[in-house]
């Protein structure tokens, strides 16, 4: 009689090719949405093929858990805003965390062999750290709790010393027949507190504006911890091996990238308490000068070149439809109109790009930094809209905390029009000397609102 179970290995070996073509097509926007499909539709042919695993028991709790968490999760994902995704993925990436961890639990309470159960060891303190830690990162994304760090003196000796206690009574758990009278049972959740109670306090004193970062961080944590788990088994789960590793490796290079684009180094995102205090000693000299919708589609109507540099304010006024519109009526008046995209506008990674994609921007017309900035001094008029920090002049100025970032340097642009509600600081509390300066102009209103008057106005010139 044919052995199912002897499908399994085979099955998972072709759901990790369809996990990496997802991964590669979700690196170009024009691909993105397929990626998602492949990497969905090999976690479903994995999670199928994982029934057939032999001697496998609870087969109601199994699907009971599928069901319940599969219906949140899909019922969380419809109706969440684009502005709250990284929230979500916070928590998904949590979730993923403390799933490792538990394994990791049942593992080590049920193995003997030293070698397996030391990956069960590190799989669950890193799975612990990322799950606490992501729950911090939802809970200050959220508003739920001061997103400014929460700093103190000593702060980081005591959060070593944890770390350093958590390890220890990890390795008690691994050599707990010398640790005796101390059982497993009563090792184990103390490991698990500490190692709990580390990612809380270690990302307490992290800013909101380095959540994404951090947020990425955990993700390659949490992979790390998957990868870790899926060798803990007697059998090892290669699925969960290279699914991990895959993770581990993607999230490790976004962080990375990320940390690029704010000129900052891992180690100042993590400990730097980005945010904890105010700017001070700044001069602005001048100050903010408003103007209309109507004298702005005079000035629109008139250039030959426009840039459009969007941020995080586009997405919350969700103005990108708006935006659409206004690009086609300046294009059918023979204006040239390009789009500026900042690696981290926005509150996660492509987030401008999914954006103006999900409007049907055509992706020739996005433009990175590297490629715009040198065009900037040749261009008439530049919207900056909803954009604040990545628009800041003060990144090349010596003693802002924002100083070596690498901006869009619209300021260099003939004109400059700045859409966005009032006089609201971008998401690192820093003045922008951009909105006082000489050829800078500010609409005020919210962004879908002033791009919608802005259309209207030039269709009637
Ligand atoms: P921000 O600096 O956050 O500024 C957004 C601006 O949009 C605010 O000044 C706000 O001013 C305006 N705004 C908000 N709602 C609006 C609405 N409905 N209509 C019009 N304007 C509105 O945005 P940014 O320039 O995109 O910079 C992103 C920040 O996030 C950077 O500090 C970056 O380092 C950080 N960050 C991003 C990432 C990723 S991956 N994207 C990762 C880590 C950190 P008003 O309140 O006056 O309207």
């Amino acid at each position: 009689m044919l052995d199912l179970s002897q499908v399994i290995d085979p099955v998972y070996i072709a759901t990790i090719f369809f996990f990496i073509i997802g991964l590669q097509r979700m690196s170009n926007p024009l691909t993105a949405r397929s990626g998602i499909v492949w990497a969905g539709a090999a976690m479903l042919i994995a999670t199928i093929v994982t029934f057939l695993t032999p001697s496998l028991s609870n087969f109601a709790l199994m699907a009971l858990g599928i069901v319940v968490g599969g219906g949140l999760g899909y019922v969380a994902a419809k109706r969440v805003a684009m502005t709250a995704m990284p929230q979500m993925v916070a928590i998904y990436n949590g979730m993923g965390g403390g799933a490792a961890a538990s394994i990791s639990a049942v593992e080590l309470l049920r193995t003997t062999t030293a070698s397996v159960s030391s990956l069960a060891v590190i799989g669950g303190l890193i799975g612990a750290v990322s799950f606490s830690g992501s729950v911090i990162a939802f809970l200050k994304l959220q508003g739920w709790i001061r997103q400014r760090p929460m700093t103190y003196p000593g702060q980081q000796v005591v959060n070593i010393l944890i770390l350093l206690l958590a390890a220890v009574f990890g390795l008690l758990v691994l050599w707990h027949p010398f640790a005796l009278p101390l059982s497993v049972s009563l090792l184990l959740p103390l490991f698990f507190v500490l190692a709990l109670g580390f990612g809380f306090l270690m990302t307490l004193p992290i800013g909101g504006a380095d959540m994404p970062v951090v947020i990425s961080l955990y993700n390659a944590f949490t992979g790390l911890a998957v990868g870790l788990d899926g060798f803990s088994f007697a059998t090892p789960n290669y699925a969960m091996v290279v699914a991990g590793v895959i993770v581990g490796a993607a999230g490790s290079l976004l962080t990375l990238l990320m940390a690029r684009a704010m000129n900052r180094s891992i180690s100042n995102v993590l400990f730097g308490a980005f945010g904890a205090t105010e700017e001070t000693g700044t001069v602005v000299k001048g100050s903010m000068k408003p103007i209309e919708a109507d004298d702005v589609a005079v000035m629109l109507a008139y250039a030959s070149s426009v840039v459009i540099a969007p941020g995080y304010g586009m997405a919350v006024a969700q103005a990108q439809g708006k935006v659409k519109e206004l690009t086609d009526v300046l294009e059918s008046k023979g204006v040239t109109v390009k789009f500026a995209i900042h690696p981290v506008a926005g509150r996660m990674p492509g987030h401008m790009n999914v954006l103006l994609a999900e409007a049907g921007v055509p992706y020739d017309h996005l433009f990175d930094r590297d490629e715009i900035n040198p065009a900037f001094p040749n261009t008439d008029v530049v919207l900056v809209i909803g954009a604040n920090d990545v628009v800041n002049p003060a990144a090349h100025r010596q003693g802002s905390p924002l100083y070596g970032m690498p901006i869009l340097d619209v300021e260099q642009a003939k004109n400059v029009i700045v859409l966005k509600r009032g006089q609201g600081k971008g998401f690192a509390g820093i003045e922008n000397d951009l909105f006082y300066r000489d050829n800078a102009r500010m609409l005020y209103g919210d962004a879908q609102e002033s791009v919608s008057k802005l259309t209207h106005a030039l269709k009637k010139l």
